[in-house]
């Protein structure tokens, strides 16, 4: 059974550490399975639009991401690396690990992300919008950097941006 795991607030070192690959072998491991299960459940009872491992705890390179787009299923990505990404604008963001926070950040506009699934298959996700902001803060997670460390304007998120201010 999948399990809400305590989700780790900013200050805590382990949010600041550059997280570590993940082997072939230890993808079929069921500890790892059971994280990836357990990430999924603590990203929707946030809620949130992306969870990395990081965030609960757990110095590995691996990412949940689910931003409500019929283009965009649920997936997870493992060992993830940004390939290709455009332009950058200014996005509003917040952090699941800086909760009642909001922030101008500048993010790539698009982002392609490569990396394995939870069998270990190669995958190559494209985006736009916020799946694209979303993995580029979910790969920051994993490199031990928080959007608040270059965002603009961080603030507590006002009763009416907090309906699209989107947290990860
Ligand atoms: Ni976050």
């Amino acid at each position: 059974m999948p399990y809400v795991r305590p989700i780790l607030q900013e200050g805590h070192p382990a949010l600041r550490k550059i997280a570590k690959r993940v082997g072939p072998a230890e993808i079929a491991d069921a500890l790892f399975q059971q994280l990836i299960d357990d990430m999924f459940a603590t990203m929707y009872a946030a809620p949130g639009v992306g969870l990395a491992a990081p965030q609960v705890s757990v110095s590995k390179r691996v990412f949940v991401i689910d931003v409500n787009d019929e283009h965009h299923p649920a997936a997870v990505v493992i060992n993830p690396k940004l390939e290709e990404c455009d332009e950058e604008i200014e996005l509003r963001e917040g952090c699941l690990s800086v909760p009642g926070m909001v922030g101008e950040i500048l993010r790539y506009r698009s982002a392609v992300v490569s990396g394995l699934d939870r069998l270990g298959r190669k995958i190559r996700l494209a985006g736009e919008g916020l799946f694209a902001q979303c993995v580029q803060h979910e790969i920051d997670h994993l490199d031990g950097k928080l959007y608040i460390d270059r965002a603009a304007n961080v603030r507590p998120v006002a009763a009416e941006e907090e309906e699209e201010a989107v947290t990860n």
